[in-house]
């Protein structure tokens, strides 16, 4: 950026601190060098409050507390009530949000009908997305635009409140078990392990590690900012559609192998690695083939080009809980040695490929008992406050209808021939 003669390399990065502590907006608007074409709003980049990240300085907060410190102190829903809320809630505050997602845990039973439609190969997290949606259909109220906060709130809940019952309800169609019905004696975590695992005739009680385990799993994975299916549910909700399509959209867009599917895959690599024999070295060599290169899964970060924060927190979890449940799965063995030998590697550190949330996830899933076709579920179950608060805070901010400019590449006009 070239101003009054003067350069200035700024990392483009509209609002947010800056290696000379400059914002671009605010530059952009006093010196009056540039114009700002309102015809681009929203087309890509939007505001936001509620999640802060520094890919540079390996930096993630919601609403300004440090995603280590909130995995430490706090629990699922109450990091969902400071991202939706902006505020972490007083014990009252708490309480009544938990109180009201319990009330509305149960799903129609009209929807056990649409469950038993899907045959048991369906994916879940295509169930999900599925269940999900059909909620505009039992509680049309909310396709109205013009909703009240009470209402909008209504939905919220429901929509946190449901979304175990269907995740746990998609995996039981896919098992082909009857469903279970949610016991809301329990938390969040638990409630969900229990519609998961329990069978009709046994006594099933939930382990307390694996509930405390998947609750910070679902922390870290609870807002990203503005990726893929972020800003899905923004750009759908812009058009006002209901906030169930909205967050439908949002699970849809997150399935992707690149995106939510990225632990399975993460899975599949180190079981392959495995099967080979284990040997580290030979699959870090196989990355660095220039001629055939091999793709090592859950390395490197669009944004993060040092460390992702949650990958740090979830290699600890992963040793710990492997530890308390007494599994010695030789799969966390091979991703330590890999990440070992990647951050020792000139290769690596060069290309900033580091181990990403995706990494060690998927072997504490595994740990937890929950299988390979579920890893998806659970990050949009963990996602779904953060989708929330985005949805919210586009609604709230009155943002006009998403539409991403196009560069047009295709012929200018042609004479119609007929063939
Ligand atoms: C996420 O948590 O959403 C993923 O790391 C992907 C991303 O941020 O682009």
């Amino acid at each position: 950026l070239i101003i009054d003669g003067k350069s200035y390399t700024l990392p483009l990065v509209v609002g947010s601190e800056n290696e000379v502590g400059i914002d671009i907006a605010e530059l952009l608007e006093k010196t009056g060098a540039v114009t700002l074409d309102l015809g681009y709003k929203n087309t890509g980049a939007t505001k936001s409050a509620i999640t802060f990240l520094d890919g540079d300085k390996g930096i993630l907060r919601y609403r300004g507390y440090s995603i280590e410190e909130l995995a430490e102190k706090s629990n699922f829903l109450e990091v969902a009530y400071l991202l939706i809320f902006g505020e972490l809630p007083s014990q009252q505050q708490y309480n009544t949000f938990s109180h009201d997602i319990k009330t509305h845990t149960l799903v129609h039973e009209d929807i056990k009908k649409i469950l038993d439609g899907f045959p048991s190969t369906a994916h879940p997290m295509g169930v999900l997305a599925s269940l999900f949606c059909s909620q505009t259909a039992f509680y049309p109220e909310s396709l109205d635009p013009n909703r009240s906060a009470e209402g909008v709130y209504l939905s919220i809940v429901r929509s946190m409140a449901k979304m175990p019952t269907f995740a746990a309800w998609a995996y039981k169609n896919a098992v082909g078990h009857p469903v279970n019905y949610p016991d809301n004696s329990l938390d969040y975590c638990s409630r969900f392990l229990k519609m998961m695992f329990a069978l009709p005739a046994e006594q099933y009680e939930v382990d307390p590690v694996v509930a405390t385990a998947l609750d910070k799993l679902l922390i870290l994975h609870a807002d990203h900012e503005q990726n893929c299916s972020t800003s899905t549910v923004r750009i759908v909700g812009s058009s006002k559609a209901s906030i169930y399509s909205s967050l439908s959209a949002g699970m849809n867009a997150l399935w992707g192998p690149l995106h939510g599917g990225a632990n399975q895959e993460v899975i599949v690599m180190l079981e392959q690695i495995k099967k080979d024999g284990g040997d580290t070295e030979k699959w870090i060599n196989k990355a660095k083939d220039k001629n055939d290169p091999f793709r090592l899964m859950g390395f490197g970060h669009r944004v993060y080009k040092n460390f992702d924060p949650r990958a740090k927190i979830i290699k600890k979890a992963a040793d710990d809980v492997l530890a308390k449940l007494g599994i010695n799965d030789p799969v966390l063995e091979i991703a330590q040695k890999l990440e070992e030998a990647a951050l020792k590697d000139s290769y690596f550190i060069e290309r900033k490929l580091y181990p990403n949330v995706d990494f060690y996830s998927g072997i504490i899933y595994r740990a937890l008992g929950l299988p390979t076709d579920l890893f998806t579920v659970m990050f949009a179950m963990g996602r779904l406050p953060g989708w929330i608060a985005q949805w919210k805070e586009m609604r709230e901010n009155k943002e006009p209808i998403g539409r991403p400019r196009q560069i047009y590449t295709g012929e200018r006009l042609r004479a119609y021939v007929p063939v």
